[in-house]
Order: structure tokens, then sequence, then C-alpha cells
């Protein structure tokens, strides 16, 4: 055993230090990770001491630098965000977090770290994880309660990032979702519509997919709720959803939304099909524009921009007047397509 120290200190206009002093095996299973909360930032880290895996200790600010195992960190959380990533469905398997490049603000997770929600396959996901702040939502695999001691969250939130507001809703309980589980999901957000009126651009973020071209598909209760939501509510500035569950990315735009499944993220690669019909719908790697074939089962199948069965990252780059989102291969680095929406 050996006695591990954590020293976080404050920037010097707070003049805070807080020292955590806790005690370890020798195995670090990941971490430190960097979780954006209400409170500060939450860094997190897990090892084995007894049956106590999870470790956490929350910084009151956003900017400082901190060591651990006696390795320097810096937390950067810049005042004017200009870029952000959303990654998915990594399913314990690192290669693309491991060597994600860290150009950006703060990455956003759509779901499913894990494949049955064990310590273990979490600290897979995030053995190699650049640390750089972080928020996640949770997927069908993650065991609530791990997730909720990884996080420091319960499955449904709200969360200010500067000048941007994030609900983190979930939907699923069973296949296909239930639609009691929606409507929970979208009165979380009604509950907390005053949260989000005060942010410039509101983004949603939810393993399930709002619409999709993937095997899972589009849950036409859950779109018509979405959609219901977007009419009603035009003081919520909602520019996009962000989705998982779906190995691929596929991106739906109605009115001035954007939908998008954001990609495999190391789980493999899913087809493009409707469960509905059992078989492949689409013999193709990648589909362009509205997909009308089968449009009794496929809601909002029109609305479809671009699918690709790739392991993708989608970036959100906010620029004068504009946002634009960037979708990118992983594999060759390539921007596969930009998709700009007028602000
Ligand atoms: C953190 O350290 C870097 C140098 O490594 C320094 O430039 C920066 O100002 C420090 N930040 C804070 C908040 O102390
Ligand atoms: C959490 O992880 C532990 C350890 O891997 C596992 O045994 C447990 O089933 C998981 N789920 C919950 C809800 O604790």
């Amino acid at each position: 055993m050996l006695l591990m120290l954590i020293a976080i200190s404050g920037s010097v206009s707070v003049g805070t230090i807080i020292h955590a002093q806790v005690t370890l095996s020798r195995q670090l299973f990941y971490g430190p990770l960097s979780f954006i909360h209400e409170e500060g930032t939450r860094i997190h880290w897990a090892a084995r001491f007894g049956s106590k895996y999870y470790h956490s200790t929350t910084y009151p600010g956003s900017n400082f630098n901190y060591t651990f195992q006696g390795k320097q960190y810096e937390n950067v959380l810049p005042d004017q965000i200009s870029k952000f990533v959303v990654m998915t469905d990594i399913h314990q398997n690192n290669q693309y977090t491991s060597t994600m490049t860290t150009d950006y603000d703060f990455a956003v997770f759509c779901g499913d770290y894990s494949s049955s929600g064990k310590v273990a396959e979490f600290s897979r996901a995030f053995s190699k994880m650049p640390t750089k702040p972080l928020l996640m939502a949770m997927g069908n695999h993650d065991e609530p309660g791990n997730f909720s001691q990884v996080n420091g969250r319960e499955k449904n939130f709200f969360q200010k990032v500067r000048n941007l507001g994030f609900y983190f809703i979930h939907v699923q309980q069973g296949t296909p979702i239930v639609d009691a589980e929606v409507d929970r999901g979208i009165q979380f957000i009604l509950d907390n519509i005053n949260l989000g009126v005060q942010s410039d651009h509101v983004f949603i973020v939810v393993h399930h997919p709002v619409f999709s071209t993937g095997e899972f598909g589009s849950h036409q209760y859950f779109s018509q709720k979405i959609e219901q939501l977007i009419t009603d509510h035009p003081e919520l500035k909602i520019r996009a959803t962000f989705s998982g569950h779906d190995h691929m990315f596929s991106a739906f735009q109605k009115g001035s939304q954007f939908f998008f499944v954001n990609g495999a993220g190391g789980g493999g690669i899913d087809q493009m099909t409707d469960p509905s019909y059992g078989v492949r719908q689409w013999p193709s790697e990648e589909l362009h524009g509205p997909q009308s074939i089968v449009a009794d089962n496929c809601y909002g199948y029109d609305l479809h921009l671009d699918s690709w069965m790739k392991f993708t990252r989608t970036e959100i780059n906010f620029e004068p007047g504009k946002i634009v989102y960037n979708v990118r291969d992983l594999d060759s680095d390539v921007i596969l397509k930009s998709y700009e929406q007028p602000i």
C-alpha cells in the first residue's frame, strides 16, 4: 500500500489550497478525470482500496493547477468557449479516447463507456484519456450506481458551461425505449426550463437517438416529443441534440435544429438497418439526403442529411455569427462534412 497525496492549488487571486489525502493500494484504474460541475470541478479517479473503487475531490473553480501522483496537471475552462467535441459508445475500447487530439475546450460523451457497467470496463475506456474537462450522459450499458459514482450525477441533469446550456437526459428502460421514460426525460427539461433560457446556446444530450438510420433507428414517440419541445419553447435556444447507441454517424436537420448520432467511439460499427424489417435496409456504408422508401416505419427520415458507418467525433466550433459542426473520421483524421448553423 502506498500513500498518495493529491494537492490542488487555486489561482493566485483566490489563493485557495486544498489538500486531500487518500490512501490507496498500488493499482490506479483510471484518472484523474475532470468533470464540469455546478459547484466547480470534480477530479475523479478509481483505485482499489478494499471495496472502495471511486475517489473524488471537488475544487470550487475551473482554472487551477494540481499535482496527482507526482504529475502536474492544468485544468482550464476558458471564459469564452470556442470548441467542444462529442464522442460516444466507447464500450471499454480506449483506441480512440487514448489518441484524442486535445485542441478543444471540453468533451461531451453520450453514454456506453462500459459493456456491463463494471469499474474495470470504465477503467479500460478512460485509462489513457487526456485530462480535459468532461461531461457525460448515461448509456443503457452503464449501471446507474456506478455512473453516479464516476460522474457525481443523476441520470437527468442540467449543466451550464459559460454561455452554453446542456440538458442530459436518459430515456431508456427496455428495447424499444419506453414512452413513460421519454415523458420523464422531457418533463425534466420542462421542469428546468428556467435554467436553459439563460444560455445563448442549448444542447440536449441523450444516449438514445432522436433520429437515426442505424439499427435502433428513430423512435417515433421520442422524436415527436422532442420536436414538440422545440416548437413549444422557442425561448430555449436549442441548437442540436447529441446521441449515440447506434454505432455510426447520422445527421438530421429540422428547421434550424440539428440531430446527431455521434458515431462509434470504439465499440464496433453498426449497420444501417431498421429493426422493424430485421434486414439491412440500405446496402451502403454511407447515405446522403432524405430517405423515403420506408416512410411509414421510418419516422423523420425525410429530415436525413448524411450517415456513415465510421468511427467519428463531432466537433462544435463557435464562430462569428454561426456554429460549425465538423464530423471527423477518427481513423483517417479527415473532416467528412461541415454543417453550418447561422446564429
Ligand atoms: C498553471 O501552470 C501554468 C504553467 O505550467 C501557468 O502558465 C498557469 O498560469 C497556471 N495556472 C494557474 C491557474 O495557476
Ligand atoms: C459497479 O461496478 C462493480 C464493480 O465492477 C460491479 O460489481 C457492479 O455490478 C457495478 N454496478 C453497480 C450498480 O454497482
